[in-house]
């Protein structure tokens, strides 16, 4: 990746971002940011002002970082994000993993819409990523590295941290929200995925499929960020879903799914 790039991103950001590290920064997808409990709005920059990271190509996933305190925690969130599948490469699809990196951000949380494979979910369920696998075959570490980057060769052993899983567990089981750990596959997009492909996909053991986080996932644990991940099955998985899936619904149950998901972010902040 060109790291000139993230110079002229950083560039855009006040100082205010970068004197005190956030205790935790965010990704939502699917227009959840906007539902987040703000208590105190440091600043606002839509994606548009931030070069290289821009204005996002799909529906519904307009962006905007926001910098604000809840609960006396500094919070970085980016609400929107960018997708492999939209061509703009890794450079801004990671834009706000590396961003959080040169604030000094030690931990991630990052949300997503899935569709499920294991058969014991349902749509609108809620899904704490225990791994993943990356079935793209490439991501954004690939090309020169920099120290700043982490080792060469990062260890993937725990890229979802344990206690911050379990964290997340916990404020979901006090809400009364039902939460199940899985395996995220992760697609290129943009096509939902075949049933043959689905099948594939359960025999080697993924739980849930999507079409982003794993890049950011990826990059944030090589540079020694703590990463969370939770997904929303928006709807059942090519094959095992009785109806053709269409952005529209999955959008459909996000929005359904956004009072929850804000509950489950907010206490997990309040935990931190
Ligand atoms: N497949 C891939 N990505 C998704 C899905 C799906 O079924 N649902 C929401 N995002």
């Amino acid at each position: 990746m060109d790291y000139a790039f993230f110079d002229r991103a950083a560039e855009v950001l006040p100082d205010a971002c970068f004197t005190q590290p956030p205790d935790l920064g965010v990704v939502l997808g699917s227009g959840w940011g906007e539902a987040l409990v703000k208590d105190h709005v440091l600043l606002r920059i839509p994606y548009s002002d931030i070069p290289g990271v821009g204005r996002s190509t799909v529906v519904g996933h307009a962006g905007e970082f926001v910098l604000y305190e809840r609960f006396g925690r500094r919070i970085a969130a980016f609400c929107g994000r960018r997708h492999w599948y939209e061509g703009v490469g890794w450079e801004t699809v990671v834009a706000p993993v590396e961003l959080l990196r040169r604030m000094g951000c030690a931990r991630l949380l990052l949300t997503n819409a899935v569709g499920g494979i294991n058969p014991a979910l349902h749509a609108g369920d809620f899904v704490i990523l225990r791994d993943h696998i990356n079935t793209v075959g490439v991501n954004p570490l690939a090309g020169p590295h920099r120290e700043e980057w982490g080792p060469r060769f990062p260890d993937m052993t725990e890229v979802y941290t344990q206690h911050l899983r379990d964290m997340l567990r916990a404020v979901a089981r006090k809400l009364g929200i039902r939460t199940l750990e899985g395996v995220y596959a992760f697609t290129a997009g943009p096509v939902f995925e075949t049933p043959a492909e689905i099948r594939a996909y359960a025999h080697l053991g993924a739980d849930v499929v999507g079409m982003s986080t794993v890049p950011e996932a990826v990059f944030a644990r090589a540079c020694g960020i703590q990463v969370a991940g939770l997904s929303l099955v928006a709807n059942l998985a090519a094959g095992i879903s009785p109806v053709p899936l269409t952005h529209e619904d999955v959008m459909r149950a996000s929005t359904e799914a956004k009072p929850l998901m804000a509950k489950i972010c907010d206490a997990f902040i309040e935990a931190l």
